[in-house]
């Protein structure tokens, strides 16, 4: 069945497929492309005297690299499979001051988004690629003066090549907001206005077709997705006519941004 990707039934099925959520393919993006610089902020805003929050934690893995340098961190996510690997990496690695929770916060959920979490409970809430809609609660667990960070994905116009994909693989068409405009009129909704903010337009390298089909086959219902043979000839042609000596270029979009809440 074809989902919208990152919809929730998307994630529901994704992780039947992998052990947890991350990228499966083998792919090159520049020294600096938002990843990097989201995770430098988080650690410098991060002390052994905060209680932390982190909004779609996936299988903890960021949650527990940072849990040496807080003094609590509740990470929560609605898929009960990425909480059950989170917690066991957490026995694994005996680390005591995380709490994983799976719950799911949205709107359609609970009548109103809703964290998981106590009034006045974080000094730091921070989201890599989460969802949205926590900030319609997060004035009520933030504490005064607490820090809000997100990276979120910014689509950016698909490359020529995109049509010659079949088009359930095609990536998806630019929407008509960005990324920055739909996180501002989400925070204005709630009076919370963006201290800084960081746009990071990028390339992500594919130097095999391989990879490349890795990519754009991801997340889909593997019953529908044509073997690589099949689809070697269309990716090999991509490969030919736009690919540089150094593999295929795709656009990777980034929006970070901060908040202060007052
Ligand atoms: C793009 S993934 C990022 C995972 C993780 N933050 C990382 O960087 O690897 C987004 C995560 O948000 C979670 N998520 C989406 N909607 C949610 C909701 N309503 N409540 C809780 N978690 C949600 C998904 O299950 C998924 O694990």
């Amino acid at each position: 069945m074809s989902l919208k990707p990152h919809s929730t039934e998307w994630y529901d099925r994704l992780s039947t497929l992998q052990r947890g959520y991350y990228y499966p393919w083998k792919s090159k993006l520049p020294l600096i492309n938002g990843e990097d610089i989201f995770l430098a902020q988080v650690k410098d805003m991060i002390t052994p005297a905060k209680d932390v929050l982190e909004v779609g934690c996936g299988h903890g893995e960021l949650a527990l690299q940072l849990a040496a340098s807080c003094q609590t961190l509740l990470a929560y996510d609605r898929v009960p499979a990425y909480i059950r690997l989170a917690q066991a990496s957490a026995d694994e690695q005996q680390v005591t001051n995380v709490t994983f929770v799976c719950a799911d916060s949205s709107l359609a959920t609970n009548q109103r988004a809703h964290i998981p979490a106590g009034e006045q409970s974080f000094d730091v809430i921070y989201s890599r690629r989460g969802p949205l809609h926590w900030i319609d609660d997060a004035r009520r667990v933030a504490r005064p003066n607490a820090t809000l960070i997100q990276l979120n994905p910014s689509p950016l116009p698909p490359p020529i090549w995109n049509q010659y994909l079949p088009q359930q693989f095609q990536l998806p068409e630019f929407g008509a907001l960005t990324m920055e405009q739909i996180v501002r009129q989400r925070l204005a909704q709630n009076q919370i206005t963006i201290h800084s903010c960081w746009t990071f337009q990028v390339q992500e390298t594919f130097s095999t077709p391989e990879d490349f089909y890795t990519f754009i086959t991801w997340g889909h219902d593997p019953t529908n997705v044509p073997p690589l043979t099949q689809l070697a000839p269309t990716l090999n042609r991509i490969f030919q006519d736009y690919a540089n000596p150094d593999g295929l270029e795709i656009p990777f979009g980034r929006f970070l941004w901060h908040s202060i809440i007052r």
